[in-house]
């Protein structure tokens, strides 16, 4: 294969962010590296999710725009990976045949063998094939260089809880835990590299090696809270039926365990909960969430809402809204129902029609944000640490740093809270290394809708300087 620059569109979950970073790397070793400029690019890949008939939309809008190029330009590779590849197959290929590459959810780890398939034999290649394990990539990839401090690790795949709205199950198949050690390998490697932070990934992580008769995930997350050099751990996602005492104990236990939980409630109907198959009730998940608080004071809970599933009625809906007051959450990603293929949901009576959705959807966004805004106001005054990550979104929109001396840094805490805050550059500054994961306690002073203002507190060596014709943040 001659080509040498590669652009990937990822559409969808960190899963995806994850897998598309999986491609990269195995492209980086043909030596086909990563382009921001799609024209520039000899492979185009695709990553596709399914999760509601939006992201499915774009995919094909996408897709849409590829034709001319690959009609200017036929020599392009065109690979399709994700949930998307897997569902439709070769029903894609008769929609758009210029594609070159279906590439299922358990085909990642084959990139390179298509393509020289492909150069071989000529294509299309499909794959959506499901196999029973996880495939190892090899120990050794390169961890691709990137200027961010934090990154994903995939700890299992797939789903075997069936919530009767999902289309997970179908398309990433049954839930399969990867090897601690081979987890702990890829740790390693990236916290060699500079990584301070890692999200650990799967579709319902407390239910991490039970089925394999691995270690749990809490002792996994012990494991991986003894790493030096890592500081900071998070993971995504739980499910509140699965979450366990031993894991709501590893937040006061273990010190580098970000004080945050994604726990997707869905609804506040115990009816609705019972139709979603959540093998939960509204009872015993404010009930966990009050144990976690009590075991990790401060906590940070988020949450997923479904609004207009199949049958909810106002008083459905208005017990969503009530326990979303009752508990407080910190933030919420809310959507409206959507019908996914061979889910038993889709084959539901009672559709809610698409303006009660989209009404009930307004009104959990807006309920929430009241509810951030009232927490974001009583943090006024205390003080968190916040790792660097970046600039802040003003100082990317006036076009990030040239000749300034006051610039706007941002970063995260523990609760996965935006904080932004001011520091003072020493002469002229072009562009900032923020690789070192630096963590800065700040006082916060101003809530905005999606973030918090903040001053550094004794900044001391916080220093944003020109070092080797590089800037730093040490
Ligand atoms: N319609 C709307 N939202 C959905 N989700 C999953 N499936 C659907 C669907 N069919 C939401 C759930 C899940 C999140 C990742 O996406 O809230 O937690
Ligand atoms: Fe989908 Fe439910 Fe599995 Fe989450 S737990 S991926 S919502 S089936």
């Amino acid at each position: 294969m001659t080509s040498s620059k590669v652009f990937v569109h990822t559409i969808g979950c960190q899963m995806n962010v994850y897998d598309s970073e999986r491609m990269l790397q195995q492209m980086y070793v043909l030596s086909v590296f990563a382009t921001d400029v799609m024209d520039d690019a000899d492979v185009i890949i695709i990553n596709t999710c399914a999760i509601r008939e939006k992201a499915v939309q774009k995919v094909y809008s996408f897709l849409g725009r590829l034709t001319a190029i690959k009609r200017k330009r036929p020599e392009v590779r065109v690979i399709v990976a994700g949930c998307v590849a897997q569902q439709m197959g070769s029903h894609l290929i008769q929609r758009f045949p210029f594609i070159d590459i279906v590439l299922g959810t358990h085909a990642v780890h084959r990139l390179p063998e298509y393509l020289k398939r492909l150069d071989r034999d000529g294509g299309p290649v499909i794959d959506t094939e499901m196999t029973a394990d996880i495939p190892e990539f090899p120990a050794d990839m390169p961890v691709l260089p990137q200027n961010t401090v934090s990154r994903h690790v995939t700890i299992m795949r797939g789903c075997d809880n069936f919530c009767t709205y999902c289309v997970v199950p179908y398309v990433r198949g049954r839930e399969v835990s990867r090897r601690p050690e081979d987890i702990i390998c890829e740790i390693k490697m990236l916290v060699g590299s500079g990584v301070k932070e890692v999200t650990l990934l799967g579709q319902n992580v407390n239910s991490y090696g039970i089925k394999e008769g691995l270690v749990s995930f809490p002792r996994l997350l012990r494991q991986v809270n003894d790493l030096i050099g890592l500081e900071r751990i998070r993971f995504v996602t739980s499910h509140p039926k699965d979450l366990s005492e031993d894991l709501m104990n590893s937040f006061a236990r273990l010190d580098k365990l970000c004080n945050h939980i994604h726990l997707p409630v869905q609804s506040g109907s115990n009816r609705i909960l019972a139709k979603m198959n959540r093998k939960y009730n509204r009872e015993i998940y404010m009930d966990k969430v009050e144990k976690l608080r009590a075991i990790s004071p401060g906590i940070a809970v988020t949450t997923d809402i479904i609004a207009g599933f199949p049958g909810e009625t106002d008083d459905d809906f208005e017990q969503t809204i009530d326990l979303m007051t009752t508990v407080g959450f910190d933030h919420i990603f809310a959507f409206a129902y959507s019908d996914r293929p061979e889910t038993p949901a889709s084959r539901f009576p009672e559709k809610v029609p698409d303006p009660v959705k989209g009404e009930r959807l307004r009104r959990a966004l807006e309920t929430q944000e009241g509810i951030t805004r009232q927490a974001y106001d009583r943090l006024i005054g205390q003080v968190f640490p916040v790792m660097v990550e970046g600039y802040s979104k003003n100082q990317i929109k006036s076009g990030g740093v040239k000749q300034l001396h006051y610039i706007e840094l941002s970063g995260r805490t523990p609760e996965n809270r935006i904080v932004n805050f001011h520091a003072l550059a020493q002469g002229p500054v072009t562009d900032i290394d923020f690789s070192s994961g630096r963590i800065q306690n700040v006082k916060i002073e101003r809530a905005c809708e999606n973030s918090l203002w903040g001053t550094a507190v004794d900044p001391g060596d916080l220093i944003i300087a020109p070092k080797g014709g590089e800037a730093y943040v040490a």
